[in-house]
């Protein structure tokens, strides 16, 4: 099942920029054409990594003006979900493999004014969500474990991406599919022609000299996938 969209994203994940240099990356990006900013948070916990949390999110909040969405890969996301609407999230993953009642979480977030969005793992049925799919803005589908950058994108995800996006369209839902781990101009073509509306990277953003460029290349590639799909 093909479902046209008006435009895919690149959402360039910080979690690989220079935390030493934040406004220079985050600028480099948006000079490239990043629609929005993808910002990883991790507990130790949910994931075996550490990373940023909202400090950093009001800081950066300050010196761009596209969106920033929040990717929370922590355990009771609940008791945060207010604080990062605070420090400027324009819409907030939580995952539902650590979330127990996900629609009251979902709900809690719509009700701050931020978008409501869900994450799954490599190992987790997209099929789970059906009962959530009307809440959301997005769903993001992890195409690595989550914890780390630089990891190599799992090849089965796209026969999920694809059945996320069949699922969609079953259910007349209107939420964006985003993709989140080991994104690069040699699989993006894949993975639009899939289904996915929003492209997360990281690596292949920020460890290349040019950041502006590769956002571009990601852009361009996005587009011709996108032309064939629609
Ligand atoms: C991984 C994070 C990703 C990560 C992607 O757990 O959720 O957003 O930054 O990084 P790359 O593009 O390097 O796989
Ligand atoms: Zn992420």
């Amino acid at each position: 099942m093909k479902r046209s969209r008006a435009r895919v994203e690149i959402s360039p994940s910080i979690l690989a920029a220079d935390f030493a240099c934040l406004e220079r990356d985050i600028h480099a990006a948006e000079a490239g054409g990043a629609q929005r900013i993808h910002f990883d948070v991790m507990d130790g916990h949910f994931v075996p990594n550490l990373t940023i949390g909202m400090p950093v999110l009001a800081s950066i909040r300050r010196v761009t003006t596209v969106p920033v969405e929040v990717h929370l890969m922590i355990e009771r996301a609940g008791d945060f979900v207010d604080a990062f609407a605070r420090a400027g999230a324009s819409r907030i993953y939580v995952h539902q493999e650590a979330t127990v009642h996900l629609d009251r979480q979902l709900n809690a977030i719509r009700e701050l004014g931020v978008e409501a969005a869900v994450a799954i793992n490599p190992a987790t049925p997209v099929t789970v969500l059906s009962e959530v799919l009307e809440l959301v803005s997005a769903v993001l589908v992890m195409t690595v474990n989550p914890g780390f950058g630089g990891q190599k994108f799992i090849p089965r995800s796209i026969g999920r991406i694809r059945e996320l996006a069949e699922l969609r369209a079953r259910y007349g839902a209107d939420f964006r599919i985003a993709v989140d781990g080991g994104v690069e101009p040699e699989n993006v073509a894949e993975i639009v022609g899939a289904g996915a509306d929003i492209l997360i990277a990281g690596t292949s953003v920020f460890h290349t000299p040019d950041p502006s460029a590769a956002v571009r290349q990601l852009l361009e590639r996005a587009q011709e996938a996108l032309a064939v799909r629609v």
